[in-house]
C-alpha cells in the first residue's frame, strides 16, 4: 500500500521571489539536537551523494555532522546504507537529470532493505514542479527537505520512522543564519567556510536566488571563531564561500565589509586563504589591496563574465558592461600582478546574436583567462529567462560552445606553458593508490599539478619543479627547498 504523505510545507517559487530586497532584521538561530534524538540511529549506516557547487559540499558536511551526532556511521555504498541523502543541484537541466537517474536506481535499495530511508534535499527540492514529480513518480523517496530545513533533519528522520510516512518539508522563507550546525570535514587540511548564504542579484537565468533565499551574512566574529579553530587544528587552506562573497556584510551594516574580513582571516595565519565566488559588481579596491598585502591570500580570482555582449549582459541583469568588466580586470592585474583569473561563461542565452557571441570571444581574447567553466544556457522554471523568446537553434548553440572552448584553450595552454621550468608551491592533496610517489595538488594560482614526490608530504605545501604543461594540468617533480 502506498505510504501516506505528510506535507509540512511545499516549496513556493513566487514566495521565494517576493521577498524584501532591503536589509532585513538579522535573524540568528542556533541548532541544538535534543538529547533523546542522539540515540536515534544507534550505529545504522548513512550515505550522502553531493551534486553541484561548494555551497552543497558544505551543506553535505553539515548533514554528515548531524547524522554522526544522532548515531549514524558512514558507509561507501548506497545499497548498504540505512539512509541515503541526495543533495541536489538545480543550476541546469543536466544536473537534474543525473539526480533523477540516481533516484531511479535507488529502487534497488528499497527492495533490499524496505526500512531504509531515501532523502532528497538541496536546490532541486526548492522547486514545486520537481517536488511534485518526485512525489508522483518516485514512491521510493521518503523525505524531501529544502535548503532552509537542514537543521530539522533529526526530527524529519524520527517522524518518517515513527509514522512510516513520506514527509515533505521545504520552506521558501527569506532565510536565517543558523550557527552551531555540526560539521564533519573528511579533509584534514582544506576547509570551506560559509561567510554568507543566498543571493539577491536575481540574474535572469539563475535559479539560485529562489532556491537559497535572501543574501544573509554570518557575523564576522562567528566566522573568525571557526577559522581560528581550523588554523589550530592544522588546516593549510581555508576557502571563504558564498554566492557573492564581495557583497559580504552589506546586509549587516556593522561597519565592516569583505575586505575587512579577508584581512582578519589572513591575520589568523592560515597558510592559504581563498574565496569564491565574486560578482564583478561589488568589488572594492580594498579587496585587491588585501590580496596584494597578505601573501597568504592566494593570487586567484573567479570572476564570472557570463557574456561579453552588453545587450546580453543587460538582459541577464548583470549590472556591468563588458568595458567595465575589462577595466576591473586591468585594475586587479595592476594591484595583484601575478593573479590568475578564471570565469564562468554561458552561451546561447535567448536570442544571442552572432555579434553578441563575437563580443564574448573578444572579451575572452582580451582577458586571457587561466581557466573557465562554460555552459549552454538552460532555461529554469520560474526565472525571467525561461519566458524569453529564443530563435537560436541548439545546433548554433553547440557550434558557439565549441568555438568558445577552443578560443579559451589557446590562452589557458599558453598560461600553463609559462610554468615550464618554474619551481612553484603546491599543497599536496593525495597520492595514487597504485604508485604512492605519484602525487597531486594545486599551486597558489589553483593549477592542478601531477608530480613525483614524497607521499608523506600529503597535506603539506611543497616545492615542485614543472617539467611539462597540458591545457588543464601541469606535470612536475618535488624538489628540496
Ligand atoms: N544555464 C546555464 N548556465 C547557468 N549558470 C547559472 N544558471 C545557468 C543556466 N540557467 C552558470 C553561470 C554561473 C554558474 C555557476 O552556472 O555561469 O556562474
Ligand atoms: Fe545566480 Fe547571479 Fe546570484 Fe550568481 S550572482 S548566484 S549567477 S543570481
Amino acid at each position: 500500500m502506498a505510504k501516506e504523505v505528510i506535507i509540512e510545507e511545499m516549496p513556493d517559487l513566487k514566495k521565494a521571489s517576493r521577498r524584501n530586497r532591503r536589509p532585513t532584521e538579522f535573524v540568528l538561530d542556533e541548532m541544538v539536537i535534543p538529547t533523546q534524538l542522539k540515540l536515534l540511529a544507534n550505529g545504522k549506516k548513512f550515505f550522502i551523494r553531493t551534486y553541484g557547487c561548494q555551497a552543497n559540499v558544505l551543506d553535505s558536511q553539515n548533514l554528515e555532522g548531524i547524522l554522526l551526532e544522532i548515531g549514524y556511521v558512514s558507509c561507501d555504498d548506497p545499497l548498504e546504507a540505512d539512509i541515503v541523502i541526495l543533495n541536489t543541484c538545480a543550476i541546469r537541466e543536466n544536473a537534474e537529470d543525473k539526480v533523477f537517474g540516481e533516484i531511479g536506481s535507488l529502487k534497488q535499495l528499497k527492495n533490499k532493505n524496505k526500512d531504509s530511508l531515501i532523502c532528497i534535499c538541496g536546490c532541486m527540492s526548492q522547486q514545486p514542479h520537481i517536488v511534485e514529480k518526485i512525489r508522483k513518480t518516485y514512491p521510493q523517496v521518503d523525505i524531501i527537505f529544502g535548503t532552509h530545513n537542514i537543521n530539522h533533519l533529526p526530527q524529519l528522520i524520527q517522524k518518517a520512522l515513527e509514522t512510516n510516512s513520506r514527509i515533505i518539508e521545504v520552506y521558501s522563507k527569506e532565510g536565517e543564519v543558523i550557527e552551531h550546525i555540526p560539521c564533519y570535514r573528511q579533509d584534514r587540511f582544506k576547509a570551506f567556510v560559509n561567510i554568507m548564504f543566498g543571493c539577491d542579484k536575481f540574474c535572469t537565468y539563475c535559479i539560485v536566488p529562489y532556491t537559497r533565499g535572501k543574501q544573509r551574512s554570518r557575523k564576522m566574529e562567528d566566522i573568525l571563531f571557526e577559522c581560528k579553530n581550523l588554523v589550530e587544528e592544522g588546516y593549510q587552506e581555508i576557502t571563504l564561500i558564498g554566492q557573492n562573497v564581495n557583497a559580504y556584510a552589506k546586509d549587516l551594516d556593522l561597519g565592516y565589509d569583505f575586505a575587512t574580513l579577508l584581512v582578519e582571516v589572513a591575520k589568523l595565519g592560515i597558510p592559504r586563504l581563498r574565496f569564491t565566488t565574486s560578482h564583478p559588481w561589488d568589488f572594492t579596491e580594498g579587496m585587491f589591496k588585501a590580496m596584494a598585502t597578505y601573501k597568504n591570500i592566494m593570487p586567484a580570482i573567479h570572476l564570472p563574465l557570463q557574456s561579453g555582449s552588453d545587450d546580453v549582459l543587460r538582459r541577464m541583469g548583470r549590472r556591468y558592461t563588458s568595458k567595465e568588466y575589462m577595466a576591473l580586470v586591468d585594475k586587479l592585474r595592476e594591484i595583484v600582478p601575478n593573479v590568475a583569473i578564471t570565469t564562468d561563461i554561458i552561451v546561447g542565452f535567448p536570442n544571442e546574436t552572432d555579434q553578441d557571441f563575437e563580443d564574448t570571444l573578444n572579451v575572452v581574447r582580451y582577458v586571457k583567462y587561466d581557466s573557465a567553466f562554460t555552459f549552454i544556457y538552460s532555461p529554469r522554471v520560474g526565472t525571467p529567462g525561461a519566458n524569453m523568446k529564443d530563435e537560436v537553434s541548439m545546433e548554433t548553440k553547440h557550434e558557439r560552445f565549441n568555438r568558445l572552448v577552443d578560443t579559451l584553450a589557446v590562452d589557458i595552454k599558453a598560461k600553463a606553458d609559462a610554468y615550464i621550468g618554474k619551481i612553484v608551491p603546491v599543497l599536496v592533496e593525495g597520492c595514487s593508490k597504485k604508485n604512492t610517489t605519484r602525487l597531486t595538488g594545486y599551486t597558489d594560482t589553483l593549477k592542478l599539478v601531477n608530480f613525483v614526490g614524497n607521499p608523506e608530504h600529503v597535506g603539506k605545501i611543497v616545492k615542485v619543479k614543472i617539467n611539462e604543461a597540458h591545457t588543464y594540468s601541469l606535470i612536475g617533480e618535488e624538489v628540496d627547498e
